[in-house]
């Protein structure tokens, strides 16, 4: 080979995910922001702009998490201890209010920083009602590939003034939005329109959201069956189940992306798989408001495709993949015993189904010649990495986000040496500091 590169990653272990249980010690080569080659054993006559020594280190596709709110960044901390419920009222809803449109960029901000260094660079985003140009402003500019969509709410008990919208409007602004930001950014950013769960919307926006993205060919998520007593509720105001009522008002399909199914039954899960409506798993956030352990390896023998997510920073308190890997990994032994969840299907659940459940398995989810070049590199020498073994088993039950050495999107690197190189880490910790300080103080005046 003597064909020049933009980037070389030398000497990895490369993890491709094209199939579960497969690596190779090799190069990835890069031209043009997409994978040019991947060889086994060591490239030779190469020459590239950029080499990242990998050095046995572990080379994974980017990973992706199919569901986060980097919006409620700077509420991180400042909202524990409460059930999902409660936490929105109290929390989460007045803290939305009171966000200006500056400090939405600044939360994003430091949402897509933390996503990047922790080797996530896929998301799927749920942005709050307004002020959204100002997250895929932060996206374009920080290099991640980000699915997102503003919120839509007007209805529901404890909703803010400052977060109720009119119907109309509320359609309105996303078909902007999207109009504006889908496709953005050489195809990096698309919109995702975000109706947030049945308790706050009407069935008219419900209906209105989903005629919405299938006149755009715009893909939909929303929250379901997250908390028993949102469960009851929908049950009650609505005279059906969670699932069943979504999709009376069409919010079920292969382009619908339902974060949690916590309480689900086999009828539930039956639906979700003949539509084929895709689920997000969070774990974190779930343990965390105490919601309940969704039964994850019953929609996987049902036929749903699941992903992996952190949620919002408020209820996590973090957004590591990792961290939801290694409970996806072993939550689930507690109903269903020690060979719940296979770690190589954990890890697709972050790579390749994710990408199939974002409809991004041409671009990104899986090392091959051709897709773009968007992958991980982590540390093998950390200590829970050793000793050496099964990638899988080595990643999902031993890595960190901290143990995320570089992170490359279209072959651009964001993040090298651990340090992201995409902004100014110094100016984006002022920043929040500022802005989150001044924003929980506006948001106590919104608590009812
Ligand atoms: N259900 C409706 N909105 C939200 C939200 O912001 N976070 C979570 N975890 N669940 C929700
Ligand atoms: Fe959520």
């Amino acid at each position: 080979m003597s064909d020049s590169y933009d980037l070389w990653i030398r000497n990895g272990t490369v993890i491709p995910m094209t199939r579960n249980g497969d690596w190779l010690t090799g190069d990835v080569l890069v031209r043009d922001g997409r994978i040019a080659t991947i060889t086994r054993g060591s490239a030779t006559g190469v020459r590239a702009r950029e080499v990242l020594e990998a050095d046995g280190n572990l080379v994974l596709p980017g990973l992706i998490q199919c569901h986060v709110h980097v919006v409620q960044s700077l509420l991180r901390h400042h909202a524990d201890n409460l059930e999902l419920l409660d936490w929105l009222r109290t929390r989460t809803w007045p803290y939305e209010a009171a966000l200006a449109g500056d400090d939405v960029e600044a939360a994003a901000q430091l949402g897509f920083a933390e996503l990047l260094a922790g080797g996530t660079t896929t998301v799927l985003d749920f942005g709050t009602t307004h002020d959204h140009d100002r997250v895929f402003a932060a996206a374009e500019a920080m290099g991640i590939r980000c699915l997102s969509g503003k919120t839509h709410m007007d209805a529901g008990d404890g909703v803010p003034q400052g977060l109720l919208e009119d119907t109309d409007r509320s359609l309105a602004d996303a078909e902007e939005l999207g109009r504006k930001w889908h496709g953005a950014a050489g195809g990096r950013l698309g919109y995702a329109v975000a109706p947030r769960f049945a308790l706050s919307c009407s069935r008219e926006l419900m209906e209105g959201c989903a005629e919405l993205a299938r006149r755009h060919g715009w893909l939909l998520q929303s929250h379901a069956s997250e908390n028993r007593t949102e469960v009851a509720e929908v049950d009650r105001r609505m005279g059906m189940g969670n699932i069943q009522y979504l999709h009376s008002v069409g919010l079920t399909g292969p382009d619908v992306i339902l974060a949690h199914g916590v309480h689900l039954d086999g009828a539930d899960r039956r639906l979700l798989a003949a539509t084929g409506t895709g689920i997000c798993h969070c774990p974190g956030a779930n343990l965390k408001l105490a919601s309940g352990v969704a039964d994850v390896p019953a929609m996987l023998r049902s036929g749903i495709t699941v992903g992996l997510g952190a949620d919002g920073p408020p209820c996590n308190n973090r957004l590591s993949i990792f961290h939801e890997m290694a409970l996806a990994g072993t939550l689930h032994n507690l109903r269903h015993g020690p060979k719940a969840m296979d770690p190589w299907k954990v890890l697709a659940m972050a790579t390749r189904d994710a990408a199939r459940l974002l409809h991004l398995e041409t671009i990104t989810g899986t090392l091959q010649p051709g897709l773009a070049a968007d992958m991980v590199v982590v540390d093998a020498t950390a200590w829970p990495l050793l000793p050496e073994a099964d990638p899988a088993v080595r990643i999902v039950y031993g890595a960190s986000a901290g143990h995320v050495l570089h992170t490359v999107v279209e072959g651009r690197i964001l993040v090298r040496d651990a340090r992201l190189t995409v902004a100014d880490s110094a100016e984006i910790v002022r920043r929040i500091g500022e802005a989150g300080e001044a924003v929980r103080r506006r948001m106590k005046e919104l608590i009812p």
